[in-house]
């Protein structure tokens, strides 16, 4: 079922969410179902479970040819949820992101360049993944929903944030979600 996603200045988006208990249980299938049918409506690369009122620690994302991000290398589907990210150096990279809760606007935001991320997918199965680039950015984006972060708030040069006609004229505008 397509959700409502919750947009920036609601204060369920501030909150740290809880962690999951109990894995391969009906509402946690159910949970993640309308999370994949939002995000594919949205064509989004990525959501997270407060983006849909939902208090939880529940990430997904994936990028297969999105036209959105015709850049972007490919991510493969998936669903994390518990998950604890590492970098793996002190190595950041700036790039352009979007947010589905922010809509229309980019911002410039530096992220870890590598990181580990750890965590289950529904059926309480464990995620060991060693990732850079956009896929490491895409992780890193979603999981700071799950502590209230929103990407504005990682912004640095706000000559670098605004809205999507305004800053790419001509078209052809980046970003992670
Ligand atoms: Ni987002």
């Amino acid at each position: 079922m397509i959700r409502p996603v919750l947009r920036m200045g609601d204060p369920r988006l501030w909150r740290k969410a809880k962690e999951v208990a109990s894995f391969a249980t009906p509402e946690l299938h159910a949970l993640v179902a309308d999370m994949q049918d939002t995000m594919r409506h949205l064509d989004g690369a990525g959501l997270a479970a407060p983006q849909i009122g939902v208090d939880l620690r529940v990430v997904i994302f994936g990028v297969d040819g999105n036209p959105r991000y015709p850049d972007a290398e490919a991510v493969p589907p998936t669903v994390l949820v518990n998950p604890v990210l590492t970098p793996l150096s002190a190595a950041v990279e700036e790039a352009w992101e979007g947010c589905l809760s922010v809509p229309g606007l980019r911002g410039w935001v530096p992220r870890w360049s590598e990181i580990r991320y750890t965590g289950f997918d529904a059926f309480g199965r464990r995620i060991d993944r060693r990732v850079t680039g956009f896929h490491a950015r895409v992780v890193q984006h979603e999981c700071d929903h799950l502590d209230g972060i929103l990407y504005p708030m990682r912004v640095v040069d706000f000559t670098r944030f605004g809205f999507v006609e305004e800053l790419f004229p001509g078209g052809g505008a980046g970003g992670a979600e």
